[in-house]
């Protein structure tokens, strides 16, 4: 299995409504922390039009309106299922579109967050290269999504990972590929400089790797030159 873009959004299309709650079981409401963070990170860079791809259910967007009420915020995502939860939710600005070709000008955004979404991307290099070339010089992207962690934790981790999580995502959402497909995702995902060094050579001046949990989760941060 890879990030065939049929296969990932077939799998989301099966479970988008048992998504959230599903999220929130398995991480144990952690989940809603860490978008958190990222929300007050963007609020902190300033920025005023900001686009979140691979947006899901709008958890992440809903979380950066909350922060930052008067900024514009558009949740994208090639899911429609997905989308019509958020939209559900009341989420104002909703458009299909692939992170892979995003259908907006160079330069159009402030600011760019993608939550758990980069990951399932069929070309992390191309995604990387096609965020930057909309992103504004000197913009941020945020990218939260799972990673490995490091020393005493990851054996366990990955026990969780393989044995536990696709047997509890199977049963919540009556689709166990989706959540093997999740935990082989994750093993294939870089995680910490890795990550960085694909930032930096995809169209980002900098880059940062900030752990979350023992890094079981990371978020990164990629600054566009200017
Ligand atoms: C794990 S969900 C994350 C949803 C949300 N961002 C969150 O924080 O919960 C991953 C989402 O990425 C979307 N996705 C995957 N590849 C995509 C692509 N190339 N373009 C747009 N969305 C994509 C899927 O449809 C799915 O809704």
């Amino acid at each position: 299995m890879s990030q065939d873009p049929v296969f990932v959004r077939k799998a989301f299309s099966s479970i988008a409504g048992r998504y959230v709650l599903t999220n929130h079981v398995l991480s144990l409401g952690v989940d809603i922390l860490w978008r958190r963070r990222v929300a007050s990170m963007v609020k902190g860079f300033g920025a005023g039009r900001i686009l979140d791809i691979a947006c899901g259910s709008g958890d992440l967007a809903a979380e950066i309106i909350k922060k930052i009420p008067q900024a514009e915020v558009i949740a994208a995502d090639f899911c429609a299922p997905m989308l019509e939860q958020a939209r559900r939710r009341g989420l104002p600005m909703l458009l299909v579109a692939d992170g892979m070709q995003l259908p907006f000008e160079e330069s159009s955004f402030d600011a760019l967050t993608v939550g758990y979404g980069l990951r399932n991307m069929a070309s992390w290099d191309g995604a990387l290269r096609e965020l930057s070339r909309v992103l504004k010089p000197g913009g941020y992207l945020l990218v939260l999504d799972f990673s490995l962690p490091q020393g005493i934790l990851r054996a366990p981790y990955r026990f969780y990972l393989h044995r536990i999580l696709p047997m509890l995502g199977g049963w919540l959402t009556g689709n166990r590929e989706a959540y093997d497909y999740l935990s082989d995702s994750i093993e294939r995902f870089p995680s910490g400089e890795e990550m960085c060094s694909l930032m930096k050579a995809n169209g980002f001046a900098e880059a940062e790797s900030i752990p979350l949990w023992g890094g079981i989760s990371s978020i990164y941060v990629g600054r566009k030159e200017g």
